[in-house]
């Protein structure tokens, strides 16, 4: 697609040795703009796509792990603190779209905390054919007033967000006949618990 010939003509120019460092430097502004239009439309589409559901036995420790390779940098970055623990190895999920969820969940809650903060992903059971999926952070939370706003399309705090992050993640909810809801974290902090998970 025509950002992927913007992004690698950008990507020539900042590695160009005879071009000054100022237009090297001009050339990764460009490629990092692309990059932050190419994941909003990204968003877009994913938001606007309908949802078929292919549930099948998934290993959610695998799906964890992947996602979390994928947000590296940014864990690395912020030097955000992950931990992981999973009580119910395998769920009854659509791979691909639990894939999206951790990772919009995940990376809500590494935008929120401060540099040094924390992210926890749990997986336990609630009752011996379902388990409950909580993505913790001890970021600032999310004010009451905006509890159910959050989930709305185009609800958005960050200035560069779309607001489209927790609204996919609702849809996916739905579509699994999973729930989702906001809960406060002590003695700060946000929790995204998602409920009625068949255990597989
Ligand atoms: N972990 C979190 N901690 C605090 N606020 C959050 C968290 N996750 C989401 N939010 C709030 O919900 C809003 C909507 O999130 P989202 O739908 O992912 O859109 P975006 O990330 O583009 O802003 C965010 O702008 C933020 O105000
Ligand atoms: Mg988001």
């Amino acid at each position: 697609n025509p950002l992927n010939v913007i992004r690698a003509q950008a990507q020539l120019l900042a590695m160009d040795n005879r071009l000054p460092e100022e237009a090297k430097q001009a050339a990764t502004r460009i490629i990092e703009q692309v990059d932050r239009v190419a994941a909003q439309l990204n968003e877009f589409i994913n938001f606007s796509r309908p949802r078929q559901i292919r549930k099948g036995s998934v290993k959610i420790q695998n799906v964890i792990e992947e996602v979390l390779r994928t947000l590296s940098f940014d864990i690395e970055e912020k030097q955000v603190a992950v931990k992981s623990i999973v009580e119910t190895p395998h769920i009854e999920a659509d791979e691909q779209f639990l894939r999206q969820v951790l990772f919009n969940l995940i990376l809500n809650s590494i935008q929120a905390v401060s540099v040094g903060g924390l992210v926890e992903i749990i997986v336990r059971p609630s009752s011996a054919t379902e388990a409950i999926l909580e993505v913790r952070d001890n970021g600032p939370g999310v004010p009451p007033e905006y509890k159910e706003e959050i989930f709305k399309p185009y609800f958005t705090t960050n200035q560069k967000g779309t607001g489209l992050g927790l609204a996919i993640v609702r849809q996916i909810v739905l579509a699994h006949g999973w729930e989702i809801e906001y809960v406060p974290n002590t003695p700060t902090g946000a929790i995204f618990r998602i409920s009625h998970i068949k255990i597989a």
